[in-house]
């Protein structure tokens, strides 16, 4: 595994336990409560290696998440679906009222745009993984604010470490900008390769969001030349 994940997933798991611990009170790590992790060298608190990261543990560590004030107006949490071992994996933005209802990921009017243009570069929705950085729904579908993507993005960032996808599409600003930690702008990124700065070798194409191709029909057509950069990259055209 690339150190730089493996160093993210040990961070994620840390800053999980602790949190845990930290609701129930209990912030001095001498704490009999929690021995035996007290006193034990961190390098055999996993074994060997690390334990392997998985899209089922990632669910459970995200549980009835409250990390966040969304916990109090969402319906259901939409954590992701899809291919767990997907090749392209697309990232929006948070669930809209059609996913918050149902718990599944994209399956609104935006999301029936998002299947035509997977459909555009000859796959099926069961192929890709689907995923949104924050996964609870903002209220009125606003954007998500700073703190709600501060706490939600790590599942995300862990979601796309057990994929390991070859590309990932990030649709839209917070995406993107998650993503690529960076504060440039879609219309700026759009259409370009990145380098995922996570880990080595998996990149990310910027495109639009399809909620803004409903409202913008006429950037329609920079989407499609970015989907069929998508379609070039994994025939290993590009
Ligand atoms: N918009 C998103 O970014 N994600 C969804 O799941 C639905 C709409």
């Amino acid at each position: 595994m690339d150190p730089r994940a493996e160093l993210d997933e040990l961070i994620a798991q840390v800053t999980e336990r602790l949190r845990f611990y930290g609701e129930q009170g209990i912030t001095d790590l001498s704490h009999p409560e929690i021995s035996p992790v007290a006193g034990t060298p961190v390098t055999s608190l996993f074994g060997e290696s690390p334990p392997t990261e998985t899209l089922e543990r990632i669910r459970n560590d995200l549980g009835d998440c409250r990390r966040c004030k969304l916990w109090t107006t969402r319906t259901n949490i939409v954590f992701g679906e899809g291919n767990p071992k997907a090749e392209l994996m697309f990232v929006g933005e948070a669930p809209g009222a059609d996913e918050d209802a149902t718990g599944r990921r994209f399956v609104g009017r935006a999301g029936k745009l998002l299947d035509k243009m997977i459909e555009a570069i000859g796959m099926k929705r069961e192929q890709v993984y689907i995923a949104n950085v924050v996964k609870s729904r903002p209220p009125g579908n606003r954007d998500p604010e700073r703190d709600e993507v501060a706490a939600c993005s790590q599942f995300v960032f862990r979601q796309i470490a057990a994929i390991r996808p070859r590309l990932i599409v990030t649709l839209g600003n917070p995406a993107t900008r998650e993503l690529l930690e960076t504060r440039a702008a879609i219309s700026r990124l759009r259409g370009n390769f990145q380098d995922y700065p996570r880990i080595e070798g998996i990149k990310v194409l910027p495109t639009f969001h399809p909620a803004y191709l409903l409202r913008s029909p006429d950037k329609k057509r920079e989407a499609w030349e970015d989907l069929k950069k998508v379609r070039d990259y994994l025939k290993g055209e590009l």
